[in-house]
């Protein structure tokens, strides 16, 4: 099938080997990998990264400098591929860890005080947000409308009392990408902030900061970014860094991490500001290596790559008669491409017991795959989902 080929991939004259990159990935040796909405593959060089932090442990015993040096070069990479100034960048360990970190420092006191999100967030955002009411903001919900939210719900929902639009780039449950850039234009134009929780489409498409006028983005390692639990990031617009002042804090968010002042609160000029205590420095490790790899590989022929892979799933879902649970539309769906299933967990089961590896949320089962997976891969899946046709709907 067509997905095996790079032929017609465009990517600054050079088309990626994709079956040497493939080979990066062990695990795909041993199953077919497409949970990358949960988990992305491991590669060799993340592998090799954490070997290297076990050797550098074992060979300079303490080393801080370093080890703050692998930080700052996650820092500089995440920048690097938002299209972000490193200052803006605050290196977190949790989605809930950024979030908290703004939320906190939102004043909800004033005229404005609601938080638009969508039906479509994932629950720490949706709950991160909830518990600021205790707080005095106000939250209003858009709801979804047979599997998607259209740009006219955000138009209504937001007004000129909105105070932060915080919405999710695309759906962790059904894989549905929102109209982030006509979100974020209609925000700013009520005067709200904006924040887009991108840890569903970071690493698979091109995603810049200088041309989507987003605040805030929130982001993690461990799905498409093939890095670890534990690392996760925060971009804040340069000009609202020292405006937004966090009550949750430590050590690594004051201005000098080494003064060891414990007489004040001194929070840093830059995004740093936005972080707490010591960072996961195995992580590091393993995110420099996988920024690497996302770096190498190039988002352009990413993103093509994908658009290919969930085109064909998409394809042969539709000619065996399954029900997609999310838009055949590219625009409107991210890497995650989602099936109604009437036992969720079965199929999960079904799949798994053949060396498949997928995962489920709210009904339908979800094939994540990443520019590692491969046609064979997609025909494996629908050769099994044949034989269990009837845990779908
Ligand atoms: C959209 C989205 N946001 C956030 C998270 C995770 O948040 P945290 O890093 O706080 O566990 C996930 C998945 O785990 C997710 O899919």
């Amino acid at each position: 099938m067509a997905v095996e080929t790079s032929a017609d991939i465009e990517t600054s004259g050079v088309d990626p080997d994709w079956a040497k990159i493939r080979k990066r990935f062990p695990v795909l040796e041993n199953k077919t990998y497409l949970n990358s909405c949960s988990y992305g593959a491991m590669s060799t060089d993340v592998r090799e990264a954490l070997y290297r932090y076990i050797q550098d442990r074992e060979e300079r015993g303490t080393d801080w400098d370093y080890w703050v040096g692998r930080n700052e070069s996650v820092r500089a990479a995440v920048a690097d591929f938002l299209g972000a100034n490193a200052d803006e960048i605050a290196i977190t360990t949790s989605a809930s860890a950024s979030i908290n970190s703004i939320a906190s420092a939102m004043d909800f006191t004033g005229r404005r005080k609601k938080v638009v999100i969508s039906a479509f967030e994932f629950p720490t955002d949706a709950q991160i947000w909830y518990a600021q009411e205790l707080r005095g903001a106000e939250v209003v919900r858009v709801p979804e409308r047979d599997g998607y939210i259209p740009v006219e719900d955000f138009e209504s929902a937001i007004d000129d009392e909105t105070l932060l639009v915080a919405v999710t780039h695309v759906c962790y449950y059904n894989g549905a990408r929102l109209d982030i850039p006509a979100i974020a234009e209609i925000a700013k134009a009520k005067g709200a902030m904006m924040m887009v929780d991108g840890f569903q489409g970071l690493g698979t498409f091109e995603f810049n900061v200088r041309r989507i006028p987003v605040d805030f983005v929130v982001g993690g390692m461990l799905k498409y970014l093939l890095g670890s639990a534990g690392l996760a990031f925060l971009y804040v617009r340069d000009e609202l860094i020292e405006k937004l002042v966090p009550t949750v804090t430590g050590w690594f968010a004051q201005s000098d991490i080494f003064a060891m002042d414990n007489t004040r609160y001194d929070p840093s000029p830059t995004a740093r500001r936005f972080e707490t205590g010591t960072p996961p420095v195995p992580n590091s490790y393993v995110a420099e290596a996988s920024l690497g790899i996302i770096a190498e590989v190039g988002l352009p022929a990413i993103e093509h790559r994908i658009r290919e892979i969930t085109a064909e799933i998409i394809a042969q879902a539709k000619s065996a008669g399954y029900t997609l649970a999310v838009s055949e539309d590219p625009e409107r769906h991210g890497a995650l491409i989602t099936l109604r299933a009437h036992d969720e967990d079965a199929i999960v089961e079904a799949l798994a017991a053949e060396g498949i590896v997928t995962s489920c949320r709210a009904g339908n089962l979800r094939i994540s795959p990443h520019f590692y997976n491969n046609g064979d891969d997609i025909d494996t899946l629908f050769g099994a989902l044949r034989k269990h046709a009837h845990l779908l709907v």
